[in-house]
């Protein structure tokens, strides 16, 4: 594999799936595979676990790893070529590539939207300057448009907890007091449309996805009539896609929070969220805190994608 930014970059997912179960039955039999072989990880933004997961992963594989965080001890880089660098930004991506490039084996990119302008972050201007210019493996630890990692996680979350062969699957947007990418949304609903369960996503009116990204997916704007019957549910908040207000918040009604009631009208579902959650925004304390809440296992999967991920960018070195 020498990319991975999208669930096409994966093949089947019944062979992904199997290889990251046996890679979590024994995540130390591939040590030998990342010897003398360095994953540089490089964050735009911030993150507690992708940074941890993806680390303890290329470790696992026996790699060396850099992590660089761009904002903080690196100079500021100029993304946009033509552009007359005389503001802050001292280095242009262009040169910066390929010098980290020479120093690694395979790297691992964090870029966020920016979200004033859909067309620069749709066309995902970052992530794929690094796969034209680095010569090396480039895997997103979430991008403008997609996580994947997070995604494959969540999937194999669903597979490892799911009671029925087809679960109901909803994924509901929840209040959240500032602007958040689209990325989680588009990437589970991505992921999700290549499953064969029943997959509905509910919102308010105005925050309607990409119609790339929703896919088969029922959307249903009364999110207890979604909660129905449900198997999983998976809360996130986006801010719009829809112009004229894309990347705005537009509503942070707090009827959209998860709570118990709402979680009594499913099949005693269990509640999912990628983290980091803004208790009592997005669910409530009694929600998470539940037996049937899998966040924990979910963010522990992270290193079995991770690592699902990185393996098959060894094997092709
Ligand atoms: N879910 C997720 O990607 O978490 P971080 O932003 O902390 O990495």
């Amino acid at each position: 594999m020498r990319k991975f930014t999208t669930v096409a970059d994966i093949g089947p997912l019944d062979i992904a799936l199997a290889e990251a179960a046996e890679i979590k039955k024994d995540r130390f039999a591939f040590t030998e595979l990342g010897r003398n072989k360095t994953l540089l990880m490089i964050f735009f933004n911030s993150s507690l676990r992708t940074r941890l997961s993806t680390q303890k992963a290329a470790m696992n594989l026996g790699m060396n790893v850099m992590v660089l965080d761009v904002n903080q001890g690196a100079w500021k880089l100029e993304t946009e070529r033509g552009v007359v660098m005389d503001g802050d930004k001292a280095e242009h991506l262009l040169e910066a590539i390929p010098v980290m490039a020479s120093y690694c084996d395979i790297i691992g990119v964090r870029a966020f939207a920016g979200l004033t302008d859909k067309k620069e972050d749709y066309e995902e201007r970052v992530i794929e300057q690094f796969i034209k210019y680095s010569g090396k493996p480039v895997f997103s630890m979430e991008a403008a448009t997609r996580h994947p990692l997070q995604s494959f996680a969540d999937l194999i979350t669903i597979e490892e907890f799911k009671t029925k062969p087809r679960p109901k699957v909803v994924m509901t947007w929840a209040p959240h007091p500032r602007a958040l990418p689209q990325a989680v949304p588009n990437s589970f609903a991505e992921w999700m449309n290549v499953t064969d369960y029943d997959f509905v996503i509910t919102h308010p009116k105005g925050y309607e996805l990409d119609p790339k990204f929703v896919g088969r997916a029922v959307v249903e704007y009364d999110q207890r009539r979604a909660f129905e019957g449900a198997d999983f549910i998976y809360a996130k908040n986006w801010s719009a896609y829809a112009d004229p207000n894309y990347g705005k918040v537009i509503s942070t009604d707090r009827d959209w929070t998860v709570d118990t009631e709402k979680m009594a009208l499913t099949d005693n579902a269990f509640f999912m969220h990628c983290l980091p959650v803004r208790r009592n925004m997005i669910v409530t304390d009694d929600v998470i805190e539940s037996d049937r809440s899998l966040v924990i296992p979910e963010a522990a999967n992270r290193e079995i994608s991770a690592q699902t991920v990185i393996k098959r960018m060894l094997e092709t070195l």
